[in-house]
């Protein structure tokens, strides 16, 4: 949630530490610091806010080349420049950042205390610099007082630590994801990895237990144990560079116009017209193990565990198997049977989600098999499941999900197909879909280009107190990603029901004038969604419709949007343009952040 950047080497450091901090910040953007050696004293600059914050109060300068940099959001303590990282030791030999929870920190606080060492911070992250710094006052090298403090911690961590008159850097990784980059005569540390991509395409991704000592422009692992650890280099594609901004005003417009491109990119190479079926190479998937699952499962949080129930839809539907989607924070304490036999998809953008995560190791422990389906290529779960799809988004920054979601979609769409066809699919009816979603992308471009009336939509859903979203069969779940992406984005309470549970309270909330969202593409359900659609203007709600072009049920809404037809198994990829669209200029036009909305951040690397 948090994001680190460090920097060792020849160039001068702050520049690239504030850079690199730029393109974390979608990351958590409540308070932010940076702390630079300058030959005689490490300078710490810190406060509330973001990167623009933090450069106001900057010098114009700082002569050194190592450093370390932190955005920050908060988990322990309130949003305050005393929380900001970097924390320091009282002598200041130790200075860090840290990513994650330290779950014993009020224990290892108390002892400090006990000892004279008391912390300025309320986080829990702090009391790490005073351990270390014990540690070292104790005669220890600085490798081994990481290693004793961290092995007295309960929790995770992704730490990049400096030390006072020391040319070099330690780093650590337990459950938050750190990432090394390899320049010439130059090493940097990055949560993410994408900042990397500026300088250096050759990077480790360090597992958890993984202890790195950094010099200039070369680096050791070890394991907490103090074994020597073989780095592992990884290429990263360039694409994960290409995440600038240009001319588009926010990056959550600039990626939903990317949505067709995006679908491009996600389909190529697995779609067999021929056979009527997907191919999925990285699932690594015969036929036999498809034909004898008795179930599939899918796990997720937010906007991906939308996408899953809409995969889990089509797969009952053309697989002919029973698919359940779990909310991956549910998942782990509920003691879920895992039969061995079963397929597993966790699904997930940043590949970074902590729920997930715990969810997945949960499933492998009891002997399951888990293949991700992930947009960030390298992270934690890509790497925790070994096999699964590539969703192919490209750098999705905004806070919320779009680009990510559609591919999500389309990715499960094909694996469901590719199910089916080992079943009850007709080779027919599996050519008609993989079909239609080739063709997909160029219905969105046509929508896209032509987004109908949806700052009339913008018009009632301003004034709104609430917003309830309906919709039936894969359409319910639609609604749920457009009620989520309206409230996190404009902070209006929305709520999303199938059509059919709405008579069952929630019709209750609809007064004169309260917008309801009807989202009812021409498929077998249509017609008890407009039952539905009937009952709320009955009551005096303002319906926004979003249909199907040419259908006559345009004349029922009060504000109508047509998106074009496609295929009923497809209908999700267009249906939730105009509901992305009707969120990001409702908070565009409260004046609300929109590419990060208060409280939250792109990856939630917190349980
Ligand atoms: O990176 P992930 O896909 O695992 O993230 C899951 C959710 O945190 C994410 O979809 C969140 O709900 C978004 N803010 C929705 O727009």
């Amino acid at each position: 949630m948090c994001g680190i950047f460090g920097y060792l080497g020849h160039q001068q450091a702050l520049p690239i530490l504030v850079e690199g901090l730029r393109r974390l910040e979608y990351r958590g953007y409540d308070s932010i610091g940076v702390a630079v050696d300058d030959g005689e004293t490490i300078q710490t600059h810190k406060t509330v806010g973001k990167v623009s914050d933090l450069k106001s109060i900057l010098p114009a300068s700082i002569d050194g080349t190592l450093g370390i940099a932190h955005t920050r959001w908060a988990t322990h303590g309130g949003v305050t420049q005393a929380n900001a990282h970097p924390h320091a030791s009282e002598n200041g030999t130790v200075h860090l950042v840290h990513n994650g929870i330290i779950e014993n920190f009020q224990q290892l606080r108390k002892s400090l205390s006990k000892r004279g060492v008391e912390c300025k911070s309320e986080t829990d992250s702090e009391v790490l610099a005073h351990m270390m710094a014990l540690e070292l006052e104790k005669g220890a090298e600085p490798l081994d007082a990481v290693l004793s403090t961290l092995r007295r911690l309960r929790g995770t961590w992704g730490l990049c630590i400096m030390f006072k008159e020391l040319d070099m850097l330690v780093c650590a990784r337990n459950g938050s994801p750190l990432i090394i980059g390899q320049g010439e005569g130059e090493t940097f540390v990055s949560s993410d990895p994408h900042p990397l991509t500026a300088h250096t395409q050759r990077v480790v991704y360090l597992e958890d237990g993984d202890v790195a000592v950094i010099h200039r422009g070369s680096f050791n692992i070890t394991s907490m144990k103090g074994h020597s650890v073989e780095p592992n280099i990884t290429v990263l594609d360039e694409a994960w560079g290409e995440a600038e901004l240009g001319d588009a005003p926010h990056y959550m417009y600039k990626e939903i116009h990317e949505q067709p491109d995006a679908l491009r990119q996600c389909i190529a190479g697995r779609v067999d017209r021929e056979m009527g079926t997907g191919r999925l190479g990285g699932m690594g998937l015969d036929h036999s193990t498809l034909i004898q699952a008795p179930h599939v499962r899918l796990l997720g949080c937010g906007t991906a565990a939308y996408a899953a129930q809409i995969g889990q839809m089509l797969i009952e539907k053309m697989g002919r198997i029973p698919a359940v989607t779990h909310i991956s924070s549910e998942f782990r304490n509920n003691d879920t049977v895992i039969n061995p036999k079963a397929i597993y998809l966790a699904v997930s953008q940043s590949g970074e989600t902590a729920d997930t995560i715990s969810a997945i190791k949960e499933i492998k422990l009891k002997g399951g098999q888990v293949f991700g389906v992930v947009n960030v290529v390298g992270s934690t779960i890509a790497r925790l499941c070994g096999k699964g799809v590539y969703i192919h988004s490209g750098p999705e920054q905004s806070v919320a999900s779009t680009k990510a979601f559609t591919n999500m979609v389309a990715a499960l769409t094909i694996f469901a197909t590719q199910l089916g066809r080992t079943r009850h699919l007709s080779k027919d009816e599996g050519r008609e879909l993989m079909q239609a979603l080739q063709q997909t992308p160029h219905l969105m471009e046509t929508y896209l280009e032509d987004i109908g009336p949806i700052d009339e939509a913008v018009s009632l859903l301003c004034e709104a107190n609430s917003v309830l979203f309906l919709g039936r069969g894969l359409s319910a779940t639609v609604a749920k990603e457009g009620a989520l992406k309206l409230m996190e984005l404009a902070y209006i309470p929305c709520l999303a029901y199938p059509a059919g549970e709405m008579k069952h309270g929630p019709i209750a909330l609809l007064e004169e004038g309260s917008p309801v969202v009807v989202i009812a593409p021409n498929d077998h359900l249509k017609e008890k969604t407009m039952s539905a659609l009937h009952e709320v203007k009955a009551r005096g709600a303002k319906v926004i419709l979003i249909h199907e072009q040419g259908d006559a049920i345009a004349s029922e809404g009060d504000v109508s949007i047509a998106v074009p037809a496609v295929h009923p198994a497809l209908t999700p990829l267009l249906t939730v343009l105009p509901l992305q669209l009707m969120a990001y200029y409702t908070a565009v036009r409260l004046g609300r952040d929109v590419d990060r909305p208060r409280n939250l951040a792109k990856s939630v690397t917190v349980e």
